[in-house]
């Protein structure tokens, strides 16, 4: 039997910024089939908006020039949410792209923001969509969410189409010069495949069912068996490698003034071409160590991509029933 507070209305925010759409897209699928049962369901979507909006596509160097305050989560100004101040809602979807191994200054800009204590004591579901270097950005943002008292219940991600090497030219590219097209018959379109976006609603349907079933009752993980996420395990130590050195770097360049001071454009030049000597040197290095070192570090190895899965994680048992 269905009981009162499982016929109330649910009421959900969906929080998200885009610069291409593409994220737009992806969390418009996952939400489709909440919108398909619109009575049951009141949804508020909400743009994060930014002071200032970020250019598209990227001039390069203003491309380079953020990853300073991204990676140190400094909060850009935003604009005031549409939301009161005191509204409260049954879930809330974050949806998030990654810039610079951190989440969008966007979306820190909000998490650190006023508006940003609706999230206190609500489930929140987090959905990235980025080209496929996401673990450190979600510590983050798992983290400010922990910071403003919000129940982190589930997780999912989209990654860009094809194999990371040809995801390392198309997606620079499409963020560089706007083009999202394959070209020369093997780098395929930039971004996430329409195939893997269609798919997102999956989740909507599973969070659908669990809604229904749980009324008011505290809301676990809706997401599991269900591919939200695979941890590829030869990005853990990459990821916090290549961190580290954007962390060192970001504050040299932090201390050296704003984003637009030219003695931190100067210096951002120098880093670029240090990044650029990195990727062809210290990555081939790190592949050939993290072969020899593979079979002493398996376990722990292990251990961490489950614990990077969490909450929803990387099984798809429940995958027929919802595709
Ligand atoms: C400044 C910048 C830095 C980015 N850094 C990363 C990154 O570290 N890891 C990653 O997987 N994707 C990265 N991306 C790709 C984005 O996560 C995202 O896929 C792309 O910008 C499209 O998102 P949109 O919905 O805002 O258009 C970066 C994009 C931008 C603009």
């Amino acid at each position: 039997m269905i009981s009162k507070d499982t016929q109330k209305k649910k009421r959900i925010l969906v929080l998200y910024y885009s610069q291409t759409g593409q994220l737009t897209s992806a969390v418009r699928s996952m939400l489709a089939p909440l919108e398909a049962v619109g009575h049951d369901f009141d949804i508020t979507w909400e743009i994060l908006q930014p002071e200032k909006p970020y250019p598209f596509p990227w001039p390069f160097l203003e491309f380079f020039n953020v990853f300073p305050e991204s990676v140190h989560l400094v909060a850009p100004a935003m604009k005031p949410v549409s939301f009161a101040k005191d509204s409260r809602f049954d879930l809330i979807i974050l949806a998030y792209q990654v810039w610079f191994l951190s989440p969008s200054l966007p979306v820190t800009g909000f998490l650190k923001s006023e508006g940003a204590a609706v999230l206190r004591d609500t489930p929140v579901i987090t959905l990235i969509v980025c080209r496929n270097m996401w673990l450190n950005a979600q510590e983050k943002v798992k983290a400010l969410l922990k910071a403003v008292g919000a129940r982190h219940i589930d997780n999912a991600v989209l990654v860009d189409q094809g194999p990371p090497l040809a995801t390392f030219v198309t997606t620079p590219r499409w963020l560089l010069t706007g083009a999202k097209n394959g070209f020369w018959g093997v780098f395929p379109p930039a971004g996430v495949s329409s195939s893997d976006i269609a798919d997102a609603s999956r989740f909507g349907r599973a969070i659908v069912d669990a809604l229904k079933r749980n009324g008011q009752k505290s809301l676990g993980t809706m997401l599991s068996g269900l591919g939200a996420v695979k941890v590829n395990p030869n990005y853990v130590a990459s990821e916090r490698i290549a961190h580290r050195s954007f962390y060192i770097w970001g504050k040299l360049l932090l201390a050296l003034g704003a984003r637009e001071s030219r003695l931190r454009k100067a210096a951002l030049c120098v880093y670029v071409v240090f990044l650029l000597f990195m990727i062809l040197t210290v990555v081939p290095l790190g592949i050939i160590t993290r072969a020899l070192l593979k079979p002493f570090l398996r376990r722990s190895l292990e251990r961490e991509v489950l614990r990077l899965e969490e909450p929803s994680g990387s099984s798809t048992e429940r995958m027929a029933v919802y595709r």
